[in-house]
């Protein structure tokens, strides 16, 4: 099978990997790079659970190929956010609010709250609903998901 070299940004570390053009980048970054933390849930789209940050924007990785990623993309999974500030508040924030239950959709849920508080500092109800649009929650109704990004919006590091 012919595959494509690229060198990504993944969590702040530089990578560089064969692929296959094709490859979803889903699994590339499970499979290739060990980076489990990212679930796959429906595999076409559908619920988010498999969401990442490409150069900051949240995307559902089961739908993107590898060989569509360019070379100096930054790529950011759970494994990296864990580590920053925002991270960190933001699985303290979901704790407290009750808001991982079962906890398969939180990776990829957490990424999009992510994604929304790094532009936004206090978006409001709406806002935080439409920013989770693409996230399916079985378990938690939503609402402590809401709970628990405007707690962490609260202690969201100054910029
Ligand atoms: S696994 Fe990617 S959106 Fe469901
Ligand atoms: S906590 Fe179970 S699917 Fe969201």
């Amino acid at each position: 099978m012919s595959t494509v070299k690229r060198t990504w940004i993944v969590n702040g570390e530089r990578w560089t990997l064969d692929v296959p053009p094709a490859r979803r980048l889903l699994d590339a970054l499970r499979q290739d790079l060990g980076l489990k933390g990212t679930k796959e849930g429906c595999g076409e789209g559908e619920c988010g659970a498999c969401t990442i940050l490409l150069n900051g924007e949240p995307v559902v990785s089961c739908l993107v190929a590898a060989g569509q990623v360019p070379d100096g993309t930054e790529i950011m999974t759970i494994e990296g956010l864990e580590k920053t500030e925002g991270g960190r508040i933001l699985q303290q924030a979901y704790i407290e609010r009750g808001a991982a239950q079962c906890g398969f959709c939180i990776p990829g849920m957490i990424m999009s709250s992510y994604a929304l508080l790094s532009k936004q500092r206090n978006p409001d109800d709406g806002t935080i609903r439409e920013a989770h649009a693409g996230n399916i929650c079985r378990c938690t109704g939503y609402e402590k998901i809401v709970e628990a990004v405007k707690l962490a919006a609260d202690r969201w590091p100054a910029p």
